[in-house]
């Protein structure tokens, strides 16, 4: 794999959602490259549980760890950022936390709708501002630096296996990710978004999502999907993660929405049932 403490002079990375998932493994990566790691995400033990699993196997790097529930105001993410991550002039930001939802989001109450919305999408915009002013103020005294971003497969195409919220804040993602890539480049910054397919994380569990015949075949596993992002860092700005990712984004395009959106509504459990 590329280096790539060497490769943006890296001391820190920051990586939200860094607990578990695709955010732990490219902590872990990082980490086996001696490049030291901020952890961001909500649940403390499983916090804790990851900065011991890192400390363990690799006890030179440092591991620092901040508990923020990015489904609420942008505000005390920023606060947290200036408190704890300012200081580290960190090289690498992995804005990677989020979840999915399979609910009816009429049904769920407007706070559970905006909780969402925050996490998934007002976060990533927080996380990238704030990089980018902490950035922007090094001026000549930056050498080079990453931002990365986790969207989603889902971000191609209407679904229903998933609330219309999902796919609708990783579309956000992409294109946000694609235009932030456009404008930053001068200041020295690689951006990176990711549209991954099923990836073995605990994912489907967060997002309540049943038995779905189609993960066996297409699932990858984090650390593929971590290799991935290292080899691509600087080479490409949005990359799909694996063969299903190829494949719907190629379909989409091919079939086109109003087909899909129409051939989905015949086919759908829902509409079924409704009749
Ligand atoms: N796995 C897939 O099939 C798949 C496919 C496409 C895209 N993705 C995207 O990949 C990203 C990482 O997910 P994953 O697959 O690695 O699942 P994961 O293991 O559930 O990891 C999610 C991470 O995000 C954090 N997070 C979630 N809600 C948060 C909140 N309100 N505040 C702070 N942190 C929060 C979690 O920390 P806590 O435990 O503290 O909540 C955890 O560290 C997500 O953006 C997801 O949408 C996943």
């Amino acid at each position: 794999m590329p280096n790539l403490k060497k490769k943006y002079g890296a001391k820190w990375a920051l990586i939200t959602g860094g607990s578990t998932g695709i955010g732990y493994q490219f902590a872990e990566d990082l980490a086996s490259q001696d490049v030291n790691v901020v952890l961001l995400a909500n649940n403390k033990d499983r916090l804790e549980n990851a900065k011991t699993k890192i400390n363990e196997k690799y006890p030179n790097v440092e591991v620092r760890t901040i508990s923020v529930d990015l489904s609420g105001d942008a505000l005390d993410l920023e606060k947290a950022l200036d408190e704890h991550v300012a200081e580290l002039n960190v090289n690498i930001v992995f804005s990677n936390a989020g979840y999915g939802t399979t609910f009816e989001f009429e049904e769920v109450g407007w706070e559970a709708v905006q909780k969402h919305i925050n996490c998934n999408v007002v976060a990533h915009v927080k996380v990238a501002e704030w990089f980018l002013k902490q950035w922007k103020s090094r001026g000549k005294q930056a050498t080079r630096g990453a931002i990365i971003f986790t969207s989603s497969v889902a971000s191609y195409v209407p679904i229903e296996m998933l609330s219309e919220l999902y796919g609708a804040s990783k579309a956000y993602l992409s294109i946000f990710a694609g235009s932030f890539a456009i404008r930053t480049k001068k200041f020295g910054l690689d951006t990176l978004v990711i549209q991954p397919g099923p990836v073995t994380t605990r994912f489907s569990e967060v997002a309540k999502i049943g038995k779905d015949p189609l993960k066996k075949y297409f699932q990858r596993s984090p650390s593929s999907v971590s290799r991935l992002i290292f080899n691509a860092l600087g080479k490409f700005t949005s990359i799909e993660t694996g063969f299903f990712s190829v494949i719907v984004k190629a379909l989409t395009r091919f079939l086109g929405k109003n087909l899909i959106v129409y051939v989905s509504q015949k086919t759908s459990p829902t509409t079924k049932k409704d009749k």
